[in-house]
């Protein structure tokens, strides 16, 4: 199972001091779920217990964790250069880096901003759209249109465009200006693998949201191509492309949070290309670096870039926005092992080929009495399960008993979402069905 052979048993860390991001701190910490190392498809626990991978840690690392590769550049990047200011001074690698990520993205988009989370990313893309529409004199356009059930991170931007309540709650009311659309989720089509057959007119809801507040001021439509911290909900076939041909006709621009599918998720490099529809900006992060260093970035498109470029006086800082860690030398080399990996391997053509068997397997789990719902596309699929009565309880269950059983994945509320690492074989796909089929049937 490759795990490194030093291994030792570690105690219990004193955990009282940390306050955990996204996690009922108490909880956990009464009954703590630790991974003390990783290789390839697995983690270990303390003891050294092996885990299957079956979120890419957190959609984060598809080809495997602790890769040699990627080890041996952030090595040689800490000797070689370990900082540099992001203002007025930079470094090669993040040249090359920004070069190699257009190479990736769609036709046009190919003008590359570093940043250091998916939630700056997004805050990012929505300054982008808001100098954008500035720069040619309509700064009037300053409303956001997202979804229902959106996830874009936690800032403040973000958490806006969020349509997750459990989010929003305490921290959504302090930026206005968003209108949400619905959410593509449809009962008609529970248990439609790929994407529905219907619902594309679901895109109309953009054309209610410029009814109520005029065209002119809205700045940018803002989705996940597929929707995946909610529960993974796949675009209904012509519903992208219905929310583009409505966004070009309204001067408004178009973003694809891609947090999640980009970087071979979907098949293709990015959702964009598998969707076959292309966005003005597109904000990735997670497997940028296969989850060894922090890093995202926005990719704009160049008429975005060249006209907030060409509307600043000469030798004016164009854009006013960026971040300490912007570009990071050692994200930067952590990034490109990981897309020379990427490329090297085959690993987005990997992705592809070893979906319909992934999808195969989740979706034989229909049967289960609890199950009331699954969803997938490429290398993601998300399975419902029917409420306890307290939503999220059933899920947070589900979760605790799989990382007993030697399973890893992320649940939201009472969903548990797969995202495995494109270098599984199918026989890991086999092992996590078989974990995850007998322990949703353990909970009924
Ligand atoms: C679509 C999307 N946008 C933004 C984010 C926020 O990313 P981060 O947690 O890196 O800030 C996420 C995180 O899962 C995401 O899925």
């Amino acid at each position: 199972m490759n795990q490194p052979a030093e291994s030792p048993v570690l105690a219990l860390p004193d955990m009282q001091h940390q306050w955990l991001p996204f996690t009922p701190n108490r909880e956990f910490k009464a009954d703590p779920q630790l991974f003390a190392r990783a290789k390839d498809q697995f983690y270990f626990d303390l003891a050294g217990r092996p885990v299957l991978d079956a979120g890419s840690g957190l959609f984060t690392t598809p080809a495997g964790h602790c890769r040699d590769e990627i080890a041996e550049a952030v090595h040689r990047q800490l000797q070689e250069l370990d900082f540099t200011p992001g203002f007025l001074r930079a470094h090669p690698k993040s040249f090359e880096l920004a070069r190699r990520i257009a190479g990736l993205l769609p036709e046009g988009l190919d003008r590359v901003f570093f940043v250091n989370s998916g939630s700056e990313a997004v805050d990012t893309a929505m300054k982008m759209c808001l100098a954008y529409h500035r720069a040619r004199g309509e700064a009037g356009r300053t409303v956001f249109v997202s979804r229902e059930r959106a996830y874009h991170g936690v800032n403040f931007g973000g958490v806006a465009l969020s349509g997750m309540v459990n989010n929003r709650r305490a921290f959504g009311g302090t930026v206005h200006g968003v209108s949400h659309m619905r959410a593509t989720w449809q009962e008609a089509t529970r248990f439609q693998i790929g994407q529905p057959d219907q619902g594309a007119e679901l895109a109309d809801d953009l054309i209610a949201a410029i009814r109520v507040h005029g065209a002119e001021n809205i700045a940018a439509c803002v989705v996940e191509p597929i929707a995946g911290s909610t529960g993974v909900l796949v675009p209904p076939r012509g519903y992208l492309e219905r929310l583009r041909d409505i966004c070009t006709a309204h001067g408004i621009l178009l973003v694809f949070d891609e947090v999640i599918c980009g970087f071979g998720r979907t098949g293709e490099a990015f959702a964009a290309q598998s969707f076959g529809v292309t966005p003005d900006l597109i904000t990735m992060a997670k497997a940028i670096t296969n989850g060894a260093v922090p890093m995202a970035a926005v990719a704009a498109a160049r008429f975005i870039h060249d006209t907030v470029m060409e509307a600043a006086p000469e030798g004016a800082i164009e854009f006013f926005h960026g971040y300490t860690w912007s570009a990071h030398p050692v994200a930067c080399a952590a990034a490109l092992a990981s897309l020379d990996l990427y490329e090297r391997d085959g690993l987005f053509a990997r992705a592809r080929a070893l979906s319909p068997v992934f999808l195969e397997a989740v979706a034989s789990l229909r049967d289960l009495p609890l199950v009331t719902d699954i969803r997938g596309y490429g290398m993601i699929a998300g399975i419902d399960l029917a409420s306890d009565g307290k939503p999220g309880r059933r899920g947070q269950l589900l979760q605790k008993k799989l990382y007993d059983n030697g399973l890893h994945l992320k649940t939201t509320g009472d969903c548990a979402i797969l995202a495995p690492q494109f270098i599984f074989s199918e026989a890991h796909i086999a092992r996590m069905t078989e974990i995850l089929r007998s322990t949703i049937a353990s909970l009924a």
